[in-house]
């Protein structure tokens, strides 16, 4: 059942009613998160980390407390090395913040960085706990620079994964389909797969809607970038007490998504070795039981080896789908990358928006999780597209 992988019927890969609150002893950690934009804009924030108390992670009682220290200890971190833009880049990351991050990364096995599960999944809540899930009813629980758009980008994201429930289930189902050789059932799965991932475009259309390019561009990218792969800080960060030599971890990045690799798996979609190692990567950035899926996924019966020898035009067309609707949300994705990286340095170099940084040179080329980005998305988007079944 997908509980034992901590996957929720209702909310997927999205930590169900995230905690929002600490006990009094890590006020220190909530104080300085819940401030972090002003902090940061005044730049502040490495005053106050420098002289935040040394706190032990042993009264976190359980996970959803582990997840919320990880989503403050993280923010905190990529507002720390992030303060002054590329300039001014702080060798170390000092102790009192660098220990707590590690140990409790290590206990919810994830690294000590922002990822994807801090940004999305875990750093949500309700205005209105009985309304729904939309975003005019959503906000963060903790935030970054970027205002509304940093909002905005967070919250389209989440709905993203929000849209990719019914898929996670269908895909669960086809599994099961394809072990008890049900091709009715296997059909059905198939069909609610495509139209789950066909309502993810639709819900990253409204990145349009609440995320402008070119704050996005200048304010936002590089508090999202890490210390791997990355020219502004080539050579790593020191996690003070934790080790003398400086540590690597990759920037946050949607890459780091279970529902894509998930699907993937499923299909069979092959990537090219470049793209393959960088996305296995990625899976040692989301929390364990989550990457344990995927690999569960990988060592089910081929679907695709199954729906070749069945014969059956009906299940060929309807794998097919799945594989366009997944190829066409990632070339909307393209898309979208093309609007807030391409467009959104034009805008933020015209300087329409006269307070905003000045954006990172480092990250022109790069995407936050360090890919050649536009190389990148196409070979994996022309590889899933590679699937599609010949029906001639
Ligand atoms: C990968 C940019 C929104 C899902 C990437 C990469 C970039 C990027 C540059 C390459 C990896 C890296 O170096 O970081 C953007 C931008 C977005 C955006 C600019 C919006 C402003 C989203 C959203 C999702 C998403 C909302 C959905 C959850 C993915 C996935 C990958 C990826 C799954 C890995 C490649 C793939 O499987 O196709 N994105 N992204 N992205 N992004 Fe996004
Ligand atoms: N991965 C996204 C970027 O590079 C957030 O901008």
């Amino acid at each position: 059942s997908l509980e034992r992988f901590h996957i929720s019927e209702d909310y997927g890969f999205l930590l169900p009613d995230p905690l929002e609150e600490l006990s009094n002893y890590y006020k220190p950690w909530m104080e300085i998160a819940s401030n972090l934009p002003l902090m940061i804009e005044s730049h502040q924030l490495r005053i106050r980390v420098d002289v935040m108390p040394l706190l032990s992670c042993h009264l976190l009682k359980d996970r959803k407390e582990q997840y919320l220290a990880h989503l403050l200890l993280s923010f905190i971190t990529m507002g720390y090395v992030w303060q002054e833009g590329e300039n001014n880049i702080p060798k170390v990351l000092p102790r009192n913040l660098a220990l707590p991050l590690v140990e409790v990364s290590r206990s919810l096995g994830l690294p000590p960085i922002l990822v994807h599960s801090d940004l999305v999944l875990t750093n949500w809540k309700k205005k209105d706990p009985d309304g729904p899930l939309e975003i005019r009813n959503l906000d963060t629980i903790v935030s970054l620079p970027g205002g509304e758009s940093l909002k905005g980008f967070v919250l389209v994201t989440l709905l993203v994964e929000k849209a990719a429930v019914p898929g996670i289930k269908a895909l669960a189902q086809a599994i099961n389909s394809v072990l008890q050789s049900s091709d009715d059932d296997l059909l059905q799965a198939l069909k609610k797969l495509k139209t789950s991932i066909a309502e993810m475009t639709k819900a990253l259309r409204q990145m349009h809607d609440y995320v402008d390019p070119a704050i996005f561009y200048a304010a936002i990218r590089i508090f999202l970038s890490g210390w791997k792969d990355n020219p502004a800080i080539a050579e790593g960060l020191i996690y003070e007490g934790v080790s003398e030599e400086p540590l690597k971890y990759s920037g946050g990045s949607a890459a780091q998504s279970t529902s894509f690799h998930a699907f993937d798996e499923l299909l069979g979609v092959c990537h090219s070795k470049e793209s393959t190692t960088f996305l296995h990567g990625m899976q040692e950035y989301m929390p364990p039981s989550h990457r344990a899926f995927i690999e569960e996924v990988r060592s089910a019966p081929s679907l695709r080896e199954y729906i070749l020898s069945s014969g059956s035009c009906l299940l060929r067309e309807a794998y097919n789908q799945c594989v366009a609707a997944l190829a066409e949300l990632r070339s909307y994705h393209i898309s979208i990358v093309a609007t807030y990286i391409l467009t959104g340095a034009a805008k933020a170099k015209d300087g329409g928006l006269g307070h905003l940084p000045e954006p990172p040179q480092a990250l022109a080329e790069v995407g936050t999780g360090g890919t050649t980005v536009f190389r990148f998305l196409k070979s994996v988007r022309d590889t899933t597209l590679a699937r599609i079944i010949d029906q001639s």
